[in-house]
């Protein structure tokens, strides 16, 4: 388990450093404008209601639209680049008291923002008492729609979370009772966030506007504490955005597709084979089909996630001594593997600059299969690489 202190310049820091990796990456990554593509076959009416969610998502918002004040980026765009990964990220807190897990929400916790929209008054820094420390790198917006979409029989049918075929994989449902914030909710299948603690989209658009942006909505109408100012307003009134703004950014994510898969070449389908062969695919399940849905273009479609959306143990050295709804510290959403080329760092906290280094660091139920690949001639492992790169 991690057990990090940062100050807010090492954190600022960090955030900086991000930018001067290219060196030690082996790939170089493309450019994050095409990543942001919309569905194919949506109505003009739909076709519009992407358009103004997209101007909303890349907003830079200010402290006179309600930012703040305290925030960790005024925009969903600066973690989610072309509705992608990062660069930004999120510091999550949390400890333990009497055996519980504790998201420490009166200390200004689950998340820091570290930055304040007022002038003269320092943003949230990480308070003495939290045990655990951990960024979390945004993962892509992209597709949600149609993950959403997937009927929940379909993700189940999957799961197996007692191994009962006895492969030491045994991918199990998160089941949310309670939103992050401890928050009763209709128990469902959780299926977004990086340990699907989270069942609807809808969720995390009002959740990133109060803990990303400190912006408040009517569904989410109190500022957060800031222990250290509790006495600090920003610079508007009630709340900060409208429904109708939450939808439209709801409605830009829900009809973002996936950029497209680079064509097949001779070592791309080598690579898709070797996948297949070496078990990655128990977890990174290469397709599903969505169920009926009222937006055509997200209806009865087969889709390349390469995710099972269960939650995996992947052993002590991923755990980030977290609670999710009923995910623990040492389990992970298997993520959506596409998109790779668009992103400069991969695992849960960035960890991985490189797709051969995320690979190296499952362990947990995903072990043998991470030996099989290292396992493989460094020719065939290069293949795989290429081939996740190409999703
Ligand atoms: C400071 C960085 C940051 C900002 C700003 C931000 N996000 Fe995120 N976003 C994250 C992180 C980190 C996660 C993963 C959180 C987790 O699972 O704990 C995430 C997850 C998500 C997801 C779930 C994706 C998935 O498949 O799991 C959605 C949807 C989302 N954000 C929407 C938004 C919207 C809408 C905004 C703007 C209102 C926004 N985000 C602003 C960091 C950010
Ligand atoms: C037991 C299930 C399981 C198996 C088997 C598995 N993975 Fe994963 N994979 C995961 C989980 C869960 C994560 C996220 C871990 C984290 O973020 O800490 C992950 C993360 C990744 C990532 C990083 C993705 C990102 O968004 O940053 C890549 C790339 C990846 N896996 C490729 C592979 C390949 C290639 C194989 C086969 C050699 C494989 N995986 C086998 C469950 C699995």
């Amino acid at each position: 388990m991690r057990n990090n202190y940062f100050s807010v310049p090492i954190i600022v820091a960090l955030f900086t450093l991000v930018g001067c990796e290219e060196a030690t990456r082996d790939i170089s990554i493309a450019d994050p404008t095409e990543s942001e593509v919309m569905l194919n076959g949506l109505s003009s009416v739909e076709e519009q209601a992407y358009k103004e969610g997209r101007d909303l998502f890349f907003r830079t918002f200010t402290v006179e639209d309600g930012l703040g004040p305290f925030f960790a980026e005024a925009s969903c765009g600066k973690c989610h680049e072309g509705a992608g990964r990062g660069p930004g990220k999120v510091l999550r807190i949390g400890r333990t008291v009497n055996g519980r897990f504790d998201p420490m929400i009166e200390f200004g916790g689950p998340t820091i923002q570290f930055r304040s929209a007022i002038k003269g008054i320092p943003g949230e820094s990480v308070p003495p008492e939290a045990q655990f420390v951990d960024f979390r790198v945004a993962p892509a917006v992209f597709g949600r729609g149609l993950v959403e979409a997937i009927p929940e029989e379909t993700i189940l049918s999957n799961a197996d979370p007692y191994d009962a075929d006895a492969d030491g994989i045994s991918g199990r449902a998160n089941y949310i009772s309670m939103n992050f914030v401890g928050a009763p909710t209709h128990p469902e299948l959780g299926r977004h966030g990086l340990k699907a603690q989270l069942s609807r989209l809808m969720d995390f658009a009002d959740n990133a506007f109060l803990h990303d942006l400190g912006m408040t909505s009517p569904m989410r109408p109190s500022e957060l504490i800031n222990p250290a100012a509790p006495n600090i307003k920003d610079g508007k009134k009630g709340n900060d955005i409208t429904q109708s703004t939450l939808e439209k950014v709801d409605l830009f994510i829900r009809l973002s597709d996936f950029p497209p898969m680079l064509p097949d070449t001779p070592d791309i389908i080598a690579g898709r084979n070797l996948f297949a062969t070496v078990g990655c695919v128990k977890c990174h399940v290469p397709s599903m089909t969505t169920g009926p849905h009222p937006v055509a273009a997200l209806s009865n479609k087969s889709v390349s996630f390469y995710s099972d959306f269960l939650i995996h143990d992947m052993g002590p050295t991923l755990s980030d001594g977290v609670l999710d709804g009923d995910a623990q510290p040492q389990e992970w959403k298997t993520p959506v593997l596409r998109g790779m080329r668009f992103f400069r760092e991969f695992l849960h906290d960035g960890r991985a600059t490189t797709l051969h280094d995320a690979i190296v660091m499952h362990g947990g139920e995903a072990t043998a299969i991470r030996d099989a690949y290292l396992n493989l001639s460094s020719a065939d492992r290069d293949k795989i690489v290429q081939f996740v790169r190409a999703l």
